[in-house]
């Protein structure tokens, strides 16, 4: 099958290259001329495990192929999914100017039938907009589709989660395009789910909204946690085990950063103000995030009770681990924090670097070891794997002072404590 991708985004190029490995024939286009060159060399400008592999796999087997030629994309190809980004606007609702742009291209390149798939994540009633916007730039009477098909990819597992996913959501409402959708995704085995193109993408922030409510819940619940002297993690496994409410997203820490939970839980929050709906849950799930990196702060005030001139090692810059992406990353906050309080930092992330307002304030070290010698404290901010199995014993002799603070309460608390760190997890003191 021919299918088009607009925007070489991180949701773009990954779907793009899904559907070459799929089978079908994929053109990527970008109106950033970088973006592309880059990709067409096989180079990609984002951190996911696996996805280099399938790019230079895909160039070579000519099944997706990174072009600037706009207009004949769109002519050559019958399917088009528009992937562009949807940034949050000041108020917290989507920004929809790309997505306006590329339903206006699409438009007036329209000259025969085309099925035109958002999957970029929108707000509900959106694809109505887009078939507006498209309509409205055309030039010919031709006849046209807009499906929507949100995507559930996670960042650092985002290979797995495409082809492998819980279920693939398709709004449609003409059984043609659906039963083509149907055949686009016929290598993947998941439940395949038919709603309006409105409640598709409802779903999508739906989803998102209530995993980060999960996350937000436990975090308060680790707070509850650490004034009884309970330990989170066991009322999450024990809470997890109840198949109504699942192991997952059940994790407390400094809180959930990245491109989609902050913005889409924004998002909907202003889709329910709009339409005079009092989703006053989701402002709290809201409120709680923004005050858990504040949280871990004031634990490290308790023990070192000042900062000033403090050495605390920072482990971990992105929002999570397996990404380069710092996106709305609580660990960037806290750094933040830590700075103003007068401390010195020195932080290590495997891949993630310090963005431009940081570089001359912070020393970013090439190990995890070296961040840590001479420091007053530790503070991990991402779970990256290699973190357990620092040389911890070693370590607490080359530390000022051995203080870990886990903010992921990845590490085994009566360990360390047993190899004489004084340890702080959320919710398991
Ligand atoms: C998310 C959704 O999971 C995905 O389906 C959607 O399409 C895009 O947004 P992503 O942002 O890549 O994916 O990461 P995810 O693994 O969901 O984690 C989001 C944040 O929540 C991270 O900061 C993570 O550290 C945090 N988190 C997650 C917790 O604090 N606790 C948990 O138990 C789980």
């Amino acid at each position: 099958m021919n299918v088009l991708i607009i925007g070489a985004g991180y949701v773009g190029t990954t779907t793009g290259l899904i559907f070459a490995e799929l089978g079908h024939s994929v053109t990527v286009i970008d109106v950033d001329q970088k973006k592309i060159n880059d990709l067409q060399k096989g180079i990609l400008f984002f951190y996911e495990p696996g996805l280099d592999t399938l790019l230079t796999k895909h160039i070579a087997s000519g099944n997706i192929t990174f072009e600037m030629d706009h207009q004949k994309a769109i002519k050559d190809n019958p399917l088009i999914f528009i992937c562009v980004g949807t940034p949050q606007n000041q108020d917290g609702s989507a920004n929809l100017d790309f997505l306006r742009e590329a339903s206006e291209f699409i438009g007036s390149n329209l000259y025969e039938y085309k099925i035109i798939v958002i999957k970029s994540t929108v707000p509900a009633g959106t694809s109505k907009q887009v078939k507006g916007w498209i309509e409205y730039t055309k030039k010919d009477p031709v006849s046209f589709d807009v499906l929507s098909n949100p995507e559930f990819l996670r960042e650092g597992s985002a290979l797995h989660d495409a082809l492998y996913p819980d279920r693939i959501i398709l709004g449609s409402e003409n059984d043609q395009a659906t039963a083509l959708l149907q055949e686009l995704y016929k290598g993947i085995k998941a439940p395949f789910i038919v709603t309006s193109p409105s409640a598709a993408e409802l779903i999508k922030y739906t989803a998102n909204s209530f995993l980060a409510t999960k996350i937000s819940f436990i975090n308060e619940i680790a707070i509850l946690c650490d004034k009884l002297h309970i330990n989170v993690q066991d009322v999450a496994k024990g809470v997890g085990l109840d198949i109504r409410i699942g192991p997952l997203f059940l994790d407390a820490g400094i809180g959930y950063g990245g491109s989609c939970f902050p913005k889409d839980v924004l998002a909907l929050i202003d889709t329910a103000k709009k339409n005079n709906v009092d989703l006053s849950i989701l402002e709290k799930v809201h409120a709680v995030n923004e005050n858990q990196p504040g949280y871990l702060l004031k634990k490290i005030k308790t023990r070192l009770i000042s900062l000033s001139a403090k050495k605390i090692a920072v482990l971990g810059l992105s929002f999570k681990a397996q990404t380069d992406d710092i996106r709305q990353s609580p660990s960037l906050k806290i750094i933040k924090d830590l700075i103003s309080e007068g401390a010195m930092v020195e932080i290590h992330d495997p891949v993630a670097k310090l963005p431009g307002d940081l570089m001359d304030k912070v020393f970013q070290k090439a190990s995890a070891e070296e961040a840590m010698i001479n420091a007053d404290a530790i503070l991990i901010c991402t779970d990256w794997p290699h973190y357990k199995k620092i040389d911890w014993p070693d370590l607490k002799n080359k530390m000022k002072s051995p203080i870990v603070f886990d903010g992921r309460n990845m590490l085994d608390a009566a360990e360390m404590k047993s190899i004489g760190y004084i340890y702080e997890g959320i919710g398991c003191e």
